[in-house]
This record gives C-alpha cells, structure tokens and sequence, in this order.
C-alpha cells in the first residue's frame, strides 16, 4: 500500500519518498502559490540573504528580491512575505523573483536534494497540491517548522493534506501523520494557527490579515513544483 509521512521540520531525517509537499503555511508556501496565481512566472528560492541579493545582481533581466527575516523584508528587498502584498506588484512584468525567507525556502531546498517530486503546499491550495502527488507510492510531507522545531501551524496544516489525501486513496500512515491528522481534526484551523508561536508573531506585527488569508482552504487551484533551471533551483507552475 502506498505510505504517507509528515516530517516536522528539516532538521529530522528526512526519508526517502517519491513524492513531496512543502509546507510553510505562515507564510511562504502560501505566498509562493499566491505568487504564480497573480502572474508570477519563475521563483528562485537561496538561503541567504546575501546569496538572494547577489543573485539578483547577477540576473539578466528584470527580478524581484523578496523575502523576509523576522517575518520583515530585509533592507533593500522589493518585497516582504506577505501574500496580500503582492496584489501590488505586476508580477506578469518581470522575469520572477529570487526569495529567501527563515524556514520555508530551507524546507524546500531540503526535499530538492533528495528527489522525487516536490510540490508547495498550503492551505489555500490543499486538495490541488494532494492531487499532484497522490499516484506516488511514498508520500512526505515536509513541515518547514520554526527554526528546526516543530510549528503547530505547519503540522496542523500538513493534518488537513493527509485528510486530502485519504480521501483520494489508501495510504498507510506514519506516526507522524496520524498526530498531525488528529491536530487537524481537533479544532478549525485558524484557531490553532492563532496559538501558534508564529502566529502570535505576525498578530503582534500587525499582520493578523495575513495569517487569516493563509488558513483559508482549498480556494486555489494553482500547483508548483520544484524544477532545476539554469543549473539552480526553481519554482514553477505546472
Ligand atoms: C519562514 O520561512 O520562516 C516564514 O515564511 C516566515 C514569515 O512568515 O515570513
């Protein structure tokens, strides 16, 4: 029978699996998918915030530098990591954007050393995103988490992609997914988002609109998967 494993954040071992879904739903995954839905056409995720800026420099053509540390865009940068920002910026008028932010572009740049399909998953996004990988034999879920600790908004969200999923198919299920599941099934998940060590963060930075935006489910469509694209990589729509 085909498996299903949600990892907590990239600082457990990661398992072999041929299909991924990244989730950092406060904010990045979130704003990666809002990001191609309003016309973006290429990501470039980097760790730091000094690669972002020198590849940026190096680029040919027109890139946004986005991104955040302490959920705030670090200086010089065109843009944070809220979603709602982005209705600002024609994003159909550039190449794309370099983004680097805390946990989320490490999750992702995490899964892509390990193969297999890697996929950005949200909550906005949660049943399209399940659909991507829910042929793969091994499914993992991997949770970006807060500075190498579990996050109770990343595995309350990974718990509504494991219901997904069942309800697509028989899939056996890690320890790990059935807590993240019986997380999901024990509250509306704005509510447990707004217990959240980082969800009380972005409330006391005045961006409690964003983290409402950020729990709304399955009212996307949009799927983006990890590619490879000048030798680095990248993000895409598909
Ligand atoms: C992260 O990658 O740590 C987050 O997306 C932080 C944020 O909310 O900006």
């Amino acid at each position: 029978m085909a498996s299903v494993d949600v990892v907590f954040s990239p600082a457990e071992p990661l398992p072999r699996a041929d299909g991924w879904l990244v989730v950092d739903l406060l904010r990045a995954s979130t704003t990666i998918v809002t990001f191609f839905e309003r016309g973006g056409r290429r990501l470039l995720p980097v760790s730091s915030v000094a690669e972002a800026r020198d590849l940026r420099r190096r680029l040919a053509g027109r890139w946004l530098l986005m991104g955040e540390r302490n959920a705030l865009p670090p200086e010089g940068f065109d843009l944070g990591n809220s979603p709602l920002e982005l209705a600002s910026v024609d994003l159909e008028s550039f190449d794309g954007a370099v983004m680097t932010t805390t946990n989320g572009t490490a999750a992702l740049l995490a899964a892509a050393s390990r193969g297999g399909v890697v996929t950005v998953a949200a909550a906005r996004n949660g049943l399209a995103a399940v659909a991507r990988v829910s042929h793969c034999e091994r499914v993992a879920i991997l949770c970006a988490g807060l500075e190498g600790r579990p996050a109770l908004d990343d595995t309350a969200c990974a718990g509504g992609l494991v219901a997904r999923l069942l309800g697509r198919g028989a899939f056996a299920l890690s320890d790990g997914a059935r807590m993240a599941l019986a997380l999901y099934g024990s509250a509306p998940l704005v509510d447990l988002v707004g217990l959240s060590r980082h969800g009380g963060r972005l409330k006391a930075l005045g961006l409690e609109a964003d983290l409402e935006y950020c729990c709304q489910e399955d009212c996307s469509n949009g799927t983006v998967r990890l590619v490879t694209w000048e030798g680095r990589p990248a993000l895409e729509a598909f």
